[in-house]
């Protein structure tokens, strides 16, 4: 797959820890120059504490020689030079920690920016959208953003490179003392590499704990969303929802942290049992050189006691390696979405090309179909023809399935049993990204795009976004011409009032721009055109006017218009009933009335509610008198 030779590849197996080679290979397939810089500095990290205390040993061990023969004599020179050498080491592992930040940002972002483009990727790839309804593809997704935690992905391979410096810097330190005496750098050597091992296992058990609560951090996420967003900021307001929202998140969030607070008292009462057994031995060890103080001389004394700290760098645990533990076991979580995704965007068949189809009819052939994880079908064996070039109108009460319907009919979703045929072809043997471009939706909630008005209507056939006379051809069709007019900057307004200079949109506005935008598509090859209540946000004029124009926006295209208005629905060619899962009437509007079933019911109940008003109300129609007024 293309997408995986920009960075590195993981194995996905769930709960796997990504190894420090592979991290490894994904900083250097990021930048190589930064993949040096990193070795080199985490080489540099190793080596300057140790490197620090033996120049300070030297010029200790100087300082006597120095004070008996001045400063002018040849000892006093050696001091003068060990002191500069000794500033210069200092200064130089001084200067490892802003440069060690400054690899990580650049690291960081650079990782981020790669990992969160696969991610769009791999997201993008299947036909439909069941798996972002899926928790656990929504919890893998989380995880590899690290954006819950803070904690990114792209941060593993510098702390990585940090934590085992540190541990190399308490190996260099033991090694050290070994120099003095073998057996003592050893033992300290042991008991450290125990300790860390000790420790870390809790880390990586608190960072398996803490993975588990994926879920709950996710929820907690949701509250902190709507709090902070306008569109849903403005109903919590007026419901006062403000206080519960803030407590929902903070219980949200308490209990995803809770099973981080156990694991960090693990993790202390761990601590607190090892620095006993460090105790020993650096008392120990202070012990054994003490008593060799006046053989080992002066030099070696101020290097070998400072070195002793030093060596609890090979046993020390940070909040890195809470990092590292965390970010490692998110980097697999990136190549498991990629491919357990790739395998649900390839499903057998799928290369017929559908440009121009249908040219008879599109048919659902006794379809069944059920969410995931329900237990009641949606649609129970829909039988329905659309011959192509027609316009057929689909009703039915909320819920019914209409929405779902055309869900199918486009490939977001397929049925579980029964086909979608086009021209007899089952569309699952279709091109499904090609046989997508051949459908134009005005969706029931259309997307608004922080984009410019003119943007937002060519993104319905994004390859034509040069085809200005398009662009104006289809939003005068669809009656957002009139809009535009009245937009600060025309065309080129932002419609979103979150971006500078941006504007909002209202409710039927933005039906009309989804209108334009699915003519756009349609005048660049889309044969398909499915309008779910393209009217129901329209105002009266906007609502005739588009009765008015059906028949010229729908010529010649295969059309399906979901409506709970009859005046929209009875300018269709056909009109269904979907009921109970099932096509239960079909025929024009006389017929239907004129069989007297559901669909007559349903007219029959609107009409007489224009006709007479609400029931109760029935001289709603007539001038009243108000109570005690002049008229
Ligand atoms: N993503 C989903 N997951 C689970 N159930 C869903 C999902 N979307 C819709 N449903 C359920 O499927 C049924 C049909 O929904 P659908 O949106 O197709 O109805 P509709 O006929 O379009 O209704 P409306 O007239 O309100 O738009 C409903 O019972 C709904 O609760
Ligand atoms: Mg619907």
């Amino acid at each position: 797959m293309g997408t995986r030779t920009a960075v590195g590849s993981f194995s996905g197996d769930p709960g796997r820890r990504a190894s420090g080679r592979e991290v490894l290979r994904l900083l250097a397939a990021t930048s190589r120059p930064l993949a040096w810089a990193t070795a080199v500095w985490a080489a540099a990290a190793a080596v300057a504490p140790a490197g620090v205390v033996v120049a300070l040993g030297v010029v200790v061990g100087a300082v006597p020689a120095a004070a008996e023969h001045g400063l002018g004599s040849p000892d006093g020179h050696r001091l003068v030079v060990g002191l500069v050498v000794a500033t210069v080491v200092y200064a130089f592992s001084l200067v490892l920690d802003p440069v060690g930040s400054a690899i990580g940002i650049a690291a960081r972002t650079r990782i981020t920016g790669a990992l969160q483009g696969r991610l769009l990727r791999a997201v993008s790839q299947p036909v439909g959208v069941a798996h972002l309804e899926d928790a656990d593809v929504l919890d893998r997704l989380a995880r590899a953003e690290g954006r819950l935690t803070g904690m990114f992905p792209g941060d593993a391979p510098v702390t990585w490179a940090g934590s085992v410096a540190t541990q190399a810097s308490g190996w260099l330190a033991c090694g050290v003392v070994a120099l003095y005496q073998w057996w003592v750098g050893l033992v300290l050597l042991v008991m450290w590499v125990v300790v860390r091992r000790l420790m870390l296992r809790t880390v990586v058990v608190l960072a398996t704990e803490h993975r588990g609560q994926t879920t709950a951090m996710r929820r907690a996420g949701y509250f902190a969303a709507l709090g902070t967003r306008a569109a849903a900021a403005k109903e919590i307001r007026v419901f006062g929802l403000d206080g519960f929202v803030a407590d929902r998140y903070g219980a949200e969030y308490g209990a995803a942290l809770d099973s981080a607070v156990g694991g960090m008292r693990r993790l202390h009462r761990r601590a607190l049992g090892c620095v006993v057994v460090v105790a020993v031995g650096i008392v120990g060890a202070l012990l054994v050189i003490g008593a060799d103080a006046h053989d080992v001389g002066l030099a070696a004394l101020a290097t070998l006691l400072p070195m002793l700290a030093v060596t609890m760098s090979a046993g020390s645990v940070t909040f890195d390696d809470l990092t590292v533990a965390w970010t490692m076991s998110g980097l697999p979580d990136v190549e498991g979405l990629e491919r357990d995704l790739a395998r649900e965007a390839a499903p057998p068949g799928g290369a017929r090309e559908p440009a121009g189809l249908p040219r008879e009819s599109i048919r659902f052939a006794d379809v069944y179909f059920r969410y995931p994880g329900q237990d009641d079908d949606v649609l129970a064996g829909i039988d329905l023809e659309l011959p192509a070039g027609t316009s057929t109108a689909v009703v039915g009460v909320n819920g019914a399935g209409k929405t779902t319907l055309v869900g199918l009919l486009s490939r977001l979703r397929d049925p579980v049993s029964g086909e979608v045929l086009v021209d007899g072809t089952d569309a699952r043997e279709l091109d499904p990204a090609r046989w997508q471009r051949q459908v134009a939706v005005v969706p029931q909630e259309p997307v608004h795009y922080p984009a410019t008005a003119y943007d937002n209507v060519a993104y319905g056939a994004l390859a034509h976004l040069a085809d200005a006379d398009g662009v104006h051809a289809a939003a005068a069709q669809a009656g957002f011409a009139a809009v535009v007019e009245t937009l600060p900057d025309g065309w080129d307004t932002v419609l979103s009032p979150e971006l500078p200079g941006g504007v909002d949109l209202s409710g039927g506005q933005w039906q009309r721009l989804a209108l334009a935008r699915a003519l756009f598509a349609t005048r660049h090859g889309a044969r398909v055109l499915v309008l779910d209540e393209p009217t129901a946000a329209l105002d009266v004029r906007g609502e005739a006017e588009f009765y008015a124009r059906f028949l010229e926006i729908t010529a010649g295209l295969t059309t399906v218009v979901i409506s709970h208005r009859f005046s929209t629905v009875r300018r269709a060619d056909t009109i269904c009933v979907l009921d109970g899962g099932r096509i239960t009437e079909r025929g024009s509007h006389d017929e239907l009335v004129a069989l007297g079933g559901t669909y007559a019911h349903m007219y029959e109940v609107q009409a007489a509610r224009f006709r007479d008003g609400p029931p109760g109300r029935r001289d709603a129609g007539r001038p009243r008198r108000r109570a005690g007024g002049r008229r």
